[in-house]
């Protein structure tokens, strides 16, 4: 009787038994759904996305109409980046109390019970495009954190429940933390992202956003590629700093920082699955070469690798993959 007695296809055998044995699973409440909203869009006018299939810049009102329809399907929570009217050396229409981001944050609270984030960043509201304040082409650090810190407490003030600096300068976590505290907003999380890559698969989010740097890149704040010691150091800071959720981004070309950084600190752990990323699959789904069943397996990767909660431009597509 030498004929081995373990068999794994036993395992395999049929969907049931391959169901009840299903190791990772992904549900709705792993989702945020990144937003754009356009200061200057009336209600009625939409804007597709051209670099990115399906995605849409909304009017503020269209905007709360589409997270009510995906919030009835099971979303619970969306992240808002805002495209205002007005860009000047400083960002100043980042923290403007009746900005676009901070009205969009007062509807959808009003409206819905979704978790509302936002992403804190000076890039979409700077003339020159950068995540900081420039002079004499140096992106500043330490002058970049005071309106850092602006913009998220006007973000909380309007209602938000989660600030995500995505900026990359250092100190923005205790900045910004030490801001909200000040100003009683202690129950306001962080949500840092932690490791974000100077990657190329932004690409069709700066399109999206109308965001790239004018002159230069942004190599001297975003991460090195090829760097995992330095996405330790970097989640480690942001710890000590006060951020409650850690992100890596992105996320597909990056699961190995994922699993490294949720084992090492074994604290909520988010990843965002970036713009090109979406757009990469949505490309080949469109010209035949791919099926969507592509979409599900990328998403279970990221889930598989340790992240908590996925930032999805395919949020809705897998809502619907689920009814
Ligand atoms: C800018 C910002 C970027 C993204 C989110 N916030 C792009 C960048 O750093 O140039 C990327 C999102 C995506 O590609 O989906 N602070
Ligand atoms: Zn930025």
């Amino acid at each position: 009787m030498e004929f081995p007695i373990t068999r794994m296809r036993r395992l395999r055998k049929n969907s049931q038994i391959r169901d009840i044995l299903q190791e990772t699973r992904l549900v709705p409440e792993n989702f945020i759904y990144p937003v754009f909203v356009k200061e200057e869009l009336k209600k009625g006018q939409v804007e597709l996305i051209d670099t990115m299939p399906g995605q849409k810049r909304y009017a503020l009102e269209d905007m709360v109409d589409e997270a009510k329809i995906l919030e009835e399907k099971g979303l619970k929570s969306i992240i808002l980046f805002g495209l205002p009217a007005t860009k000047d050396d400083f960002g100043s229409s980042a923290h403007d109390p009746q900005g676009i981001v901070q009205k969009s944050i007062k509807l959808l609270k009003e409206e819905t019970d979704l978790v509302v984030m936002t992403d804190v960043c000076l890039c979409q509201y700077t003339t020159q495009g950068h995540c900081g304040i420039v002079e004499d082409g140096k992106i500043l650090n330490d002058e970049t954190l005071e309106h850092l810190a602006q913009i998220a407490l006007s973000h909380a003030e309007a209602g938000a429940d989660v600030v995500a600096p995505s900026d990359m300068m250092d100190g923005r976590v205790d900045a910004i933390r030490e801001m909200l505290d000040l100003n009683g907003f202690e129950d306001t999380l962080i949500m840092s992202y932690a490791a974000k890559y100077a990657s190329a698969f932004y690409a069709p989010f700066r399109d999206a956003v109308c965001s790239g740097p004018c002159f230069g890149d942004r190599k001297t704040y975003q991460m090195n590629p090829s760097n995992t010691l330095e996405a330790l150091r970097e989640a480690e800071l942001d710890l000590m700093e006060g951020a409650d959720i850690l992100m890596i981004k992105p996320a597909l070309a990056y699961l190995d920082i994922i699993k490294m950084i949720k084992d090492e600190f074994k604290v909520p752990t988010a990843a965002y699955n970036v713009s090109g990323e979406y757009s990469m699959l949505k490309a080949g789904i469109e010209a035949g070469y791919l099926t969507e069943e592509s979409i599900y397996e990328a998403l279970l990767s990221i889930k598989r690798a340790g992240a908590d909660l996925i930032i999805s431009h395919f949020a809705p597509e897998f809502l619907e993959i689920l009814e």
